[in-house]
């Protein structure tokens, strides 16, 4: 399988449905790519997916390379992304660049993604020009979450809709490779897709994106029902699998027939 890049991920728009899927190790990472997914993205649902925290805030860039480091070593046909976690792309731009460079070059990702809309166009413009790409993530923004006290849907109301609209220019003037929306009215998610020339990726944004993502452990049935968002279809019941095997290893280990 030829490598994946932003350009081919570019060049889908229009013509096929990108499909996105979250990976935090080497495993996972080979099983997606083997099913051929574009684009691997280490997001930083790491904290609550599995590193045990409550939300996104927690993670930090250690982490988000560590992790990265670990899915680049899968040396997956896919392209890998990053998340830049919470606050870093509004520190200096020295500081961004700086944080950016480690997740390409000391981790090996091949974009990062940033969460943020027109008021960090200006910084992202000048990572583009330092030859870091840049996948945008517009609507909810999941790192705001202690700023705005819950997960909320966002672009259904005209104001709305029209300052994400402003969103996805600034970014793709300032050369973002393509544009994440997450929980949007699907309205909104398709006006954007229509005005945007870049690929638009939804998650709970409705059918008209130009690609979908999805957190692996929710699609693959490894999130607890409890924690599983109401949007979520799951492809596959990997967690009984899991019991399943644990089981039964037990149960030999128990009755002694394993090791033979
Ligand atoms: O962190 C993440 O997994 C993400 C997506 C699911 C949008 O940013
Ligand atoms: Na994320």
């Amino acid at each position: 399988m030829p490598k994946t890049t932003t350009h081919s991920i570019r060049k889908l728009k229009g013509r096929q449905p990108i499909v996105v899927v979250t990976a935090y190790d080497a495993p996972t990472a080979r099983y997606a790519d083997a099913a051929g997914v574009d684009i691997i993205l280490v997001g930083d649902s790491l904290g609550n997916v599995v590193l045990g925290h409550e939300h996104t805030v927690p993670v930090t860039l250690d982490d988000i390379c560590h992790h990265t480091a670990a899915v680049v070593r899968a040396r997956p046909a896919a392209l890998v992304a990053a998340d830049l976690p919470f606050a870093e792309a509004h520190y200096s731009f020295d500081h961004v660049l700086a944080s950016c460079q480690r997740i390409l070059q000391q981790a090996g990702a091949g974009a990062v993604k940033i969460e943020g809309g027109a008021e960090i166009a200006p910084v992202v413009a000048r990572l583009t020009a330092a030859g870091i790409p840049v996948w945008g993530h517009i609507g909810l923004k999941p790192q705001q979450v202690l700023a705005l006290g819950r997960y909320k849907k966002f672009g259904a109301a005209a104001a709305e809709r029209d300052a994400l609209l402003a969103d996805a220019r600034a970014l793709e003037q300032a050369g973002v490779f393509a544009l994440l929306i997450e929980l949007t009215d699907s309205e909104c998610a398709r006006a954007i897709t229509e005005a945007a020339g870049v690929p638009t990726i939804g998650i709970s944004a409705g059918p008209h994106c130009d690609g979908q993502v999805l957190v692996a452990h929710d699609l693959l049935g490894l999130t607890p029902s409890e924690y599983l968002p109401g949007f979520v279809k799951q492809f596959a019941n990997a967690g009984a699998e899991y019991q399943k095997g644990f089981a039964a290893f037990a149960e030999a280990v128990r009755s002694k027939k394993f090791p033979e």
